[in-house]
């Protein structure tokens, strides 16, 4: 018999790409693998990788010379491998470029991982699994992967966890290249996803994440595994499952948010009072050569809408700042609007060509020191109001979902804000995965601190 081969995964990237990689740990945990904490100590290095922005897709490549630079030192690890959308989008000529990497894994081939290793062991020097399909079956195994692990056991299980339910994108937004490394929209089958999470939850899990592109549209593309089931089925029905406490679900396109989704908010007490919306502009003309599908204007009516029908509801978002063709007069919309809304958080990126998305062949492109400064004045303006948001708590008392009890408590209130917090008088901390009520008494730009009664 061989010794157990031993794994190192690192993941760059969306929640997607984490979910993916404990999928492809799940898988090694069921044949002769062992995950290891350092690549030295690694029979293979599994690089899981991002492309959105060039600068995602450098950080890969500068990891990749550092290992190859590891490899020469210690002899180790055997193989480099790299998975997920660069692997994806550069496909043959990741060896070309890095003949040191033996292993390259598409976006829909991570699941073959324990086969490719094999092929490895049995001294093939280059595998490459790279078929991206539109008729692809996500493997109905997945939720059969969460049965406890010896991690799991020893730590007890994680009080949050990610589900994934669909695969891919279908829009074509004209900057993103994820239509690209990811491939057509697949959803999994409604009764594998109940299926997971009811095996999470009786291990323990109290909160969970709903995850895809564009989840809104699950179930839209591919009927056969959802039949007649859409999106706000499917949260009705995972709102049901007995021990769950919270649930949230990402990332949502706007044009798809429809009436009947906004109302599980108000339906659901489970489903957090939190969206994630990314808008990416607030100018027209840019929304529309971005291709997104629409107008400023839709958006506001549909923040509204959800703020009529769940009134504590919070707002997150992304923008591109530095479209091409961006002027400072689109830019002042982008502010407005932020400023209109009050996003309760933001991410924002500078735009970044694509090789594959339409937008790296538009003309006018802005200059990166324009891009920068753009960047810093939304930022600034964001940061106001996180903190403006955050000012306004001291005193209020909120509900946290523990994940963590060490010396201090650390859990999230249904806004996803981190709360850190200790014990009134020295009570001891609720054990992770208790729903408590906390006193904020601090908050600073990006925390807030609080005492359980
Ligand atoms: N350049 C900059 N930001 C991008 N995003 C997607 N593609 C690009 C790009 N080419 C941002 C969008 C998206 C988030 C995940 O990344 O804001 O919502
Ligand atoms: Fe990219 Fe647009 Fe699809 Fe989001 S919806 S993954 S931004 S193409």
């Amino acid at each position: 018999m061989t010794a157990a081969k031993t794994v190192f995964i690192r993941t760059f990237g969306c929640q997607m790409n984490e979910r993916d990689s404990e999928i492809m740990a799940q898988l090694l945990g069921r044949c002769d693998c062992r995950l290891v904490s350092v690549p030295e100590a690694a029979d293979l290095v599994l690089v899981n990788t991002c492309s959105i922005r060039d600068k995602a897709e450098q950080k890969v490549y500068s990891l990749l010379g550092h290992l190859r630079d590891v490899q020469a030192k210690y002899g180790r690890p055997r193989w480099l491998g790299v998975a997920g959308c660069v692997a994806q989008q550069e496909g043959e000529r990741l060896i070309e470029r890095m003949p040191v990497v033996n292993l390259v894994i598409g976006t829909q081939q991570f699941f073959r991982l324990p086969e490719l290793l094999a092929r490895l062991e049995h001294g093939e020097k280059h595998v490459v699994a790279l078929d991206l399909s539109k008729d692809f079956v996500i493997p109905p195994f997945q939720h059969l992967l969460n049965s406890p692990s010896r991690a799991d056991a020893a730590s007890g299980a994680p009080v949050q966890r990610f589900v994934n339910i669909m695969q891919g994108c279908n829009n074509f937004c004209s900057y993103c290249v994820v239509p690209y490394t990811r491939g057509r929209e697949i959803s999994r089958p409604f009764a594998d996803i109940l299926e997971e999470v009811r095996l999470l939850v009786d291990q323990g899990t109290r909160e969970i994440t709903l995850l895809g592109q564009n989840v809104n549209s699950y179930g839209k593309t591919n009927q056969v595994a959802a039949g007649p089931r859409r999106f706000p089925d499917l949260l009705r029905a995972v709102a049901q499952v007995p021990g769950l406490k919270r649930l949230r679900f990402t990332t949502s396109h706007p044009k798809d948010l429809d009436l009947d989704l906004m109302r599980c908010f108000a339906e659901l007490p489970v489903l957090c009072p939190h969206v994630h919306l990314p808008v990416q502009s607030g100018s027209n003309a840019v929304l529309a050569r971005m291709n997104r599908g629409y107008t400023a204007e839709a958006y506001l009516g549909k923040v509204l809408e959800l703020r009529r029908l769940k009134p504590d509801i919070t707002l997150a978002t992304d923008f591109i700042v530095g479209f091409p063709g961006e002027t400072e007069a689109d830019f002042a919309a982008t502010l407005r609007l932020l400023e209109t809304v009050r996003f309760a958080s933001s991410f924002s990126f500078k735009y970044s060509d694509r090789p594959q998305a339409r937008a790296s062949q538009f003309p006018d492109k802005i200059p990166e020191d324009a891009k920068a400064e753009r960047l810093a004045q939304l930022q600034e303006k964001q940061n106001e109001i996180t903190f403006e948001y955050n000012r306004a708590l001291p005193g209020r008392t909120v509900e946290v979902l523990v994940e963590s009890a060490g010396e201090n408590g650390q859990g999230r209130t249904p806004g996803n804000r981190i709360v850190h917090f200790t014990a009134a008088s020295g009570q001891a901390l609720p054990a992770p995965g208790a729903l408590v009520q906390v006193r904020i008494d601090r908050a600073g730009p990006h925390s807030l601190t609080g005492t359980w009664f």
